[in-house]
């Protein structure tokens, strides 16, 4: 299908978040307004070498759809075979991840290092677009620092290399995560291009993402750490001011947990997202001291039922 059929009917995608985005938290997202979805970025060497680690990451369910699996690497070679590995009935894109600027990445030439090097950018991308047998999207920043906003040309370059759609986030890799997200960036990259364009950068609520878009003009608005203990961010009425209005989705998200998670594996990554949506609530530092003890699933579902009768 067209990559923009997917935006048209719904433009809110949750982003790639390693260490929480999993089949758990995308279907939930999904429950409350999210219509894309994307994997936590994905070795393509894990995923060549088949690789216990990475190989659950490409986990997923019918109702997981449609949905990125992002791919990193610096090896155009190596990015093609893994992309070739990824089969139609598991996802219906592949992303490129070139905006990730933690140094593990980006030593290795990957994720934002990338942006230093278009040549090799679109030999990565063209690649994997051969191979590939759906279409191919590319996520990137600003540029490396500020002197030098490159997305614009670079979303060129995808564009030409036959990227499908493209997402930028609005910071340079030298700004991490620090300072705010440039939304003229993504203005000018939405100009630029005539592929969609996904904004990304700062988004803390519904009508946030609605702002970037009449701003900007881009094609779909993604969603990173503003949906961590709020994916109501993904719907008009946004997050429950009390504990009994966002009960239903902790309880959720603990469910979904145990359906598709290899949970008591993953029990850190539940209790840190459970934590999260107790943000702003009368008690919540003693609430989230009580849900980080809780030694394996049980006790935590025991916990969120009491909390529900108080609630
Ligand atoms: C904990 C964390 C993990 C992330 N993991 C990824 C990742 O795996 N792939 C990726 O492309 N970006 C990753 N990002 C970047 C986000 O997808 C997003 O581009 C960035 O957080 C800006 O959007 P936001 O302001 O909505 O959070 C991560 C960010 C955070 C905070």
């Amino acid at each position: 299908m067209h990559f923009q059929s997917f935006l048209s009917k719904n433009p809110l995608v949750l982003a790639p978040l390693a260490g929480y985005t999993d089949l758990a938290f995308r279907l939930l997202c999904r429950e409350t307004g999210a219509g894309i979805c994307v994997t936590e970025m994905i070795s393509c060497h894990g995923l060549i070498y088949g690789q216990k680690n990475t190989l659950v990451l490409l986990n997923s369910a019918p109702e997981d759809r449609p949905l990125g699996v992002q791919l990193f690497g610096a090896d155009p070679e190596a990015m093609g075979r893994a992309a070739a590995l990824i089969n139609p009935k598991q996802a219906d894109f592949i992303d490129i991840n070139m905006g990730c600027p933690v140094r593990k990445v980006t030593r290795k030439g990957a994720g934002s290092a990338l942006m230093k090097n278009p040549k090799l950018a679109a030999e990565i991308i063209t690649a994997v677009v051969r191979q590939a047998a759906m279409p191919v999207t590319v996520k990137f920043r600003s540029g490396w620092t500020q002197d030098a906003i490159t997305a614009p040309d670079f979303a060129r370059m995808a564009e030409q290399a036959g990227a499908a759609a493209v997402t930028v986030h609005g910071r340079t890799w030298s700004q991490g995560f620090s300072g705010s997200a440039d939304w003229n960036v993504i203005k000018a990259v939405k100009q630029a291009v005539s592929i969609p364009v996904i904004g990304n950068g700062d988004i803390l609520s519904y009508q946030d993402s609605i702002a970037m878009r009449n701003e900007t003009g881009c094609d779909g608005v993604m969603i990173g750490r503003g949906s961590l203990g709020n994916p109501w961010v993904f719907s008009p009425s946004g997050r429950p001011a009390t504990l009994s209005g966002r009960m239903p989705v902790l309880r959720r998200h603990l469910e979904l947990a145990r359906e598709y998670l290899p949970a008591e594996k993953m029990l850190f990554r539940i209790k840190n997202h459970l934590a999260r949506y107790l943000a702003g609530l009368p008690g919540a530092s003693r609430m989230r001291q009580d849900i980080m003890a809780a030694s394996d699933l049980t006790t935590l579902w025991e916990y969120m039922e009491t909390l529900q009768a108080k609630a």
